[in-house]
């Protein structure tokens, strides 16, 4: 079967190198254009990356000599990845859904917009369907979905299978963020070597909101969101990869821990979707008292899973535990890629 083409918008960035990464041996997808701002259009991969890539593997002999072209919507590919910096990724987004292009998206921009979809398919496949309205509404021949903020995604991921089994009425989360979350060259080594810095723009708004349209329902061309009360406290810390999330949880009915742990590991959504990116096990608890941490456990499932630890009852609340995640892979260009192969599931991309 011919792959389909791929153009990746932001591909000198953080998120960006992590797609040609992942994307060197698809079994669907191949990568026919890169594009990034005007100061790297015109030259090689390679040349521009030199000192910029991130990733311990070199960059992928596919990528090295392609040539970066701007963010136009006149790219030699069938879907666009966006790892676009959110100052430009709104407009320039809405520019490749108009002109015909499927556009699945790491900013910020479009997520909470009422007609498009934010999407993590092991949780909410059935939300790509807003693509209809989407289309409907703004007479566009191509339309955008979204992945979640970083932190967002592995919240959900943890928080789905105990609001499928127990319900959930409340949810406090303080996150300690990687450094590669935001950005290249992202925070000064001058303001996190020995510090932790308590404040990232917009991200308590994003944390606070996704997760309940994520597990909210579709109904009628339009999200009904869960009702979830979640206060999020978000910081920067010195960890390379790897955001870690302290939860508290009250449910919606009684449980034990017991019960709670099988609802974690018994989590196994979507089987017959057979998307080539799914973790088989989305969340993977880990019985140990020390665990999880980024250095250890950051690349569980190929970076593609949530790990979760240190489940004890909660004197406030009922439960808390410790959920961690690959922000790069899992959230951001793994969770895109993630997206696109559902779309294609889903027969909107071919
Ligand atoms: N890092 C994470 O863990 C993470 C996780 C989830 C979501 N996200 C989101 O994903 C997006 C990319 O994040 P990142 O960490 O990869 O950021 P980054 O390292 O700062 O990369 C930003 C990219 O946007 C491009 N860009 C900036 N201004 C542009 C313009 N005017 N026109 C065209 N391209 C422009 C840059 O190209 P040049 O190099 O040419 O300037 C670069 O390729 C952001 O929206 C971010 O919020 C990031």
């Amino acid at each position: 079967m011919p792959k389909i083409s791929v153009g990746i918008l932001g591909a000198t960035g953080m998120v960006g190198q992590t797609l040609i990464q992942l994307l060197g041996d698809h079994p669907w997808f191949k990568v026919t254009e890169l594009a990034a701002s005007d100061k790297s259009a015109g030259s090689r991969y390679e040349d521009i990356m030199g000192t910029r890539w991130n990733i311990s593997s070199d960059i992928p002999e596919y990528a090295k000599d392609m040539e970066i072209k701007t963010c136009e919507p006149k790219l030699d590919c069938d879907i666009v990845l966006s790892a676009l910096d959110s100052s430009v990724a709104g407009p320039v987004e809405e520019q490749f859904a108009k002109a015909g292009y499927a556009v699945s998206s790491n900013a910020k921009n479009h997520r909470m917009d009422q007609d498009v979809p934010l999407l993590i398919p092991e949780i909410n496949p059935d939300h790509v369907d807003l693509i209809g309205e989407q289309r409907k509404r703004r007479g566009w021949e191509g339309f955008i979905v979204t992945d979640p903020n970083c932190s967002t995604i592995h919240l959900a991921l943890a928080l789905k299978p105990l609001y499928d089994r127990f319900g959930l009425e409340k949810v406090m989360v303080t996150t300690m963020q990687a450094l590669s979350g935001a950005g290249y060259p992202g925070v000064s080594s001058m303001d996190i070597t020995d510090n932790v810095i308590p404040f990232i723009n917009d991200e308590e708004d994003k944390v606070e909101i996704e997760p309940v349209k994520i597990l909210g329902k579709a109904i009628n061309g339009k999200i009904k969101y869960a009702d979830i009360g979640i206060s999020a406290q978000c910081n920067r810390v010195a960890v390379k990869y790897g955001h870690t999330e302290c939860a508290s949880v009250k449910l919606g009915k009684k449980a034990t821990k017991e019960d709670l742990i099988r609802a974690f590991e018994e989590f196994r959504p979507n089987k017959q979707l057979k998307l080539p990116s799914a973790p088989q096990r989305p969340v993977v608890y880990i019985d140990k008292e020390n665990r999880p941490q980024p250095k250890l456990d950051v690349n569980t499932q190929n970076g593609m899973a949530s790990t979760v630890g240190r489940l004890r009852p909660c004197k406030i609340l009922d439960y808390k535990f410790v959920v961690l995640g690959h922000n790069l892979v899992r959230g951001a260009a793994g969770a895109a890629i993630l997206n696109a192969e559902l779309l294609k599931v889903k027969g909107y991309i071919s």
